[in-house]
């Protein structure tokens, strides 16, 4: 319970203690909320429920406008009217509140979270039943972003049916609004039996991490000859019906060529500028990462330096004697 609405718990005489009353899922600091009080009329705290025991406030907060989720039309709209727009990965709810209150309006349940969840050495090993988990929470933190799931290697290369039956776990179960799949003209198949089933497609082309042991390394893809082929796989899937395409490590030059001559979005990651949107994985993009991160990423903050001054200090205080004062703790 570090949030400052448990806090808020002042020494007994104090003149109001502010509750959290729950609307639907969505709880509100109610700080007109009546205080009970014991028979000596001082405030009876244990009957001033916490709201939650853990990550206080985490719960969606009241959108200061009326917010609905995004569609894809919303997204194809954007490109019409030539407006860029971010994507992010999220794995867990609690970030994904975070990243719904930003408005971001994609939230990709990546598998990535391979990597930076699970600590995999590649995206090969991770399953559906390990991203399936992700997938609900993600949903349950964000009801205003388009929430996408990753289809998992093995998971949808075998077959159109086989894909259609993953998909619709990530649906049915995970509560997703859409999938991402990686490939070109080989999976368009697939794009097309989930996409006359109802299920909204987003491609992946380019530096495509589940096929790491056939291109030999993490390195530019589409140079040279290699754009067109790039083209020609982005045509195929925009053909097949997919909404959108990642494009990830290719020459700038070879991604604004493909931006242009898409009619759906294309999603940057490491390609440039002239993509219609851009997509990092969340802890790259916030400095939680550690080590050298490819060029394409730019820190926006530095939280794996607050995280660590944060939990050196917390030690510290626990074993000096510092923490818990009088303060945050129970009468
Ligand atoms: O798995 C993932 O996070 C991804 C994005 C980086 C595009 O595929």
């Amino acid at each position: 319970m570090s949030n400052s609405a448990t806090h808020c718990h002042s020494p007994a005489g104090s003149a109001a203690v502010a509750t959290l009353a729950r609307t639907g899922t969505t709880p509100t600091l109610d700080p007109a909320a009546p205080v009970r009080t014991s028979s000596t009329g001082t405030p009876d705290l244990t009957a001033t429920p916490e709201a939650t025991l853990y990550g206080a406030l985490t719960g969606t907060p009241a959108p200061s406008r009326p917010r609905r989720r995004t569609t894809v039309r919303d997204l194809a709209a954007r490109k019409d009217r030539g407006e860029k727009w971010a994507m992010l990965t999220a794995y867990d709810y609690t970030t994904a509140t975070v990243f719904d209150e930003a408005e971001v309006p994609v939230l990709l349940v990546g598998d990535s979270a391979a990597n930076v969840v699970y600590g995999y050495d590649t995206t090969v090993p991770v399953s559906v039943d390990e991203l399936l988990p992700l997938v609900r929470a993600v949903v349950r933190g964000a009801p205003h972003a388009m929430v996408i799931a990753d289809l998992p290697f093995g998971s949808y290369q075998a077959s159109p049916a086989q894909a259609l039956e993953t998909a619709a776990r990530f649906m049915k179960d995970g509560g997703a609004q859409a999938v991402k799949l990686e490939g070109g003209a080989r999976v368009a198949p697939q794009v097309e039996l989930l996409v006359s089933a109802g299920v909204p497609v987003m491609g992946h082309l380019g530096l495509t991490p589940q096929s790491i042991n056939t291109l030999g390394g993490y390195r530019v893809q589409g140079r040279e000859d290699a754009g067109a082929a790039l083209l020609a796989d982005a045509l195929a899937l925009e053909a097949a019906g997919a909404f959108a395409v990642v494009l990830e490590v290719v020459p700038s030059d070879v991604a604004a060529r493909i931006s242009k001559a898409l009619t759906i979005p294309t999603v940057g990651i490491g390609a440039g500028s002239d993509c219609d949107a851009q997509v990092l994985v969340w802890q790259d993009m916030a400095g939680l990462s550690s080590g050298r991160a490819p060029r394409f990423v730019r820190r926006f903050a530095d939280l794996r330096t607050s995280l660590l001054d944060a939990v050196h200090t917390y030690v510290d205080d626990v074993r000096d004697g510092r923490y818990p004062t009088v303060e945050f703790s129970y009468e």
